[in-house]
């Protein structure tokens, strides 16, 4: 299993290279939007700023440098950016953690 780390809206999150982005994020405590879970909706939508994710087929319309959060699997430490403030089921998660 290989360890990866997520910085998602400027918050740091460990992950890995197995699942899929949206389910990472959520056991981390990050609550993403979603709808479908299967690329239809494209609720899930992120920018990725670093990193490559293996996307898997999809519906949903995304621009170039987005991702479907939702059917994505993180091949490498990312950097990605959701267009609201995430809601964290969390306390004491750090914003802006460099
Ligand atoms: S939740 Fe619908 S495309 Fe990801």
């Amino acid at each position: 299993m290989s360890q990866l780390t997520f910085t998602v809206n400027g918050i740091k999150v460990r992950g890995n290279s197995r699942e899929p982005l949206l389910i990472q994020l959520e056991r981390a405590g990050l609550q993403p939007e979603y709808q479908c879970r299967n690329g239809m909706c494209g609720a899930c939508r992120c920018k990725l700023q670093a990193g490559a994710v293996d996307q898997q087929d999809s519906m949903a319309f995304v621009a170039p440098n987005e991702v479907l959060s939702c059917c994505s699997i993180p091949k490498s430490d990312l950097t990605v950016e959701f267009a609201y403030q995430l809601q964290s089921s969390l306390q004491g998660l750090q914003a802006n953690e460099k």
